[in-house]
């Protein structure tokens, strides 16, 4: 079972829109297994987006995501990663596919809403980054059984 990272950004949240990301993910058939709301510091930002310093957009990127509260998520399932990076829709939003979180609520790549690991390999550097093992939790979908 892959594991994938989730950034509801400040705009995001600002917007109201985290019950709505939270809400698609959860359709989709993804499981949460992590998530806390939070002020990004300006040490945890530049860990983050290490790999973009020195790229012209950097400093506008860490003002951003220093500007206001963040929802940040672990969510769980099959193809994890790929599967919410569909959902979210392309960085840029005019190129996001209808029906995506960006295609449907977004305009600009610097307030593109959400933020979702792109691989395997970062996801798990961004789950290590932004939660302690602890935080992660372990369950399992009850039966109809159970519900019913
Ligand atoms: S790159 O250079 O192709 O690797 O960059 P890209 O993958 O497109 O984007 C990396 C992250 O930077 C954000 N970004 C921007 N933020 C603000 N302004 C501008 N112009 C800009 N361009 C890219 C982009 O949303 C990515 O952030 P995350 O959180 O990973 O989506």
């Amino acid at each position: 079972m892959e594991r994938t990272f989730v950034l509801v950004k400040p705009d995001g949240v600002q917007r109201g829109l985290i019950g709505e990301v939270i809400a698609r993910l959860e359709k989709r058939g993804l499981k949460l297994t992590a998530a806390k709301f939070l002020a990004v510091s300006n040490d945890l930002a530049e860990k983050h987006y290490a790999v973009h310093k020195g790229k012209d957009f950097y400093p506008g990127l860490i003002r951003y995501i220093t500007s206001a509260p963040v929802m940040a998520m672990v969510w769980e399932g099959t193809n994890a990663v790929a599967v919410v990076r569909q959902t979210m829709g392309a960085t840029r939003p005019w190129e996001a596919a209808p029906g995506s979180i960006r295609h449907d609520f977004a305009l600009e790549v610097g307030r593109n809403l959400t933020h979702a690991s792109d691989s395997v390999e970062n996801a798990q550097a961004e789950i290590a980054l932004w939660f302690s093992p602890t935080e992660l939790v372990e369950w399992q979908r009850c039966s109809d059984d159970w519900i019913f």
